[in-house]
């Protein structure tokens, strides 16, 4: 099962949790800043996610989301962290669903910089999708 592993990050949080669950997967992470993040080749699952700023998720995020090719990407999982507030995991969703991607209920999240426990669960969240 190819998997593939895509966030933004201003400040690590987000990046630490991308890195996790790309341990899990197999995979490395890739910022969507890098000019090596485009899916050229199809993936079952990717797993997509980044940091909530000011209720909103980064313009380089959504840019990134909306080159996705439904037929390039088997299946999406989405994750992120925030101070607070989940919203992130629902606006990366709802962008995903739009470009015609099937996205899988469970997401994965850390307040701020994620520990050891929530580290973990990220692991297992790349190997289990
Ligand atoms: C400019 C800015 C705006 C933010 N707005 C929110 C917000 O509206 N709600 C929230 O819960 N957290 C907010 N946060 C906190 C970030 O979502 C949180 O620190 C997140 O882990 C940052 O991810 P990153 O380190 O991957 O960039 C904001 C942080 C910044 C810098």
């Amino acid at each position: 099962m190819s998997k593939a592993v895509r966030f933004y990050s201003r400040s690590g949080n987000t990046k630490a949790l991308a890195d996790a669950i790309a341990s899990g997967a197999g995979v490395t992470a890739v910022s969507v800043d890098d000019s090596l993040s485009g899916i050229n080749e199809p993936v079952d699952t990717l797993f997509i996610g980044g940091g909530l700023y000011a209720y909103g998720i980064d313009k380089k995020l959504k840019n990134y989301i909306n080159t996705l090719d439904s037929t390039k990407v088997k299946k999406a999982a989405v994750f992120s962290t925030s101070w607070l507030s989940k919203h992130a995991l629902d606006i990366i969703k709802d962008a995903l669903k739009a470009r015609g991607i099937e996205v899988v209920e469970e997401t994965c999240y850390a307040k701020n910089m994620p520990g050891v426990a929530e580290l973990k669960a990220a692991g297992e969240f790349g190997a289990k999708y």
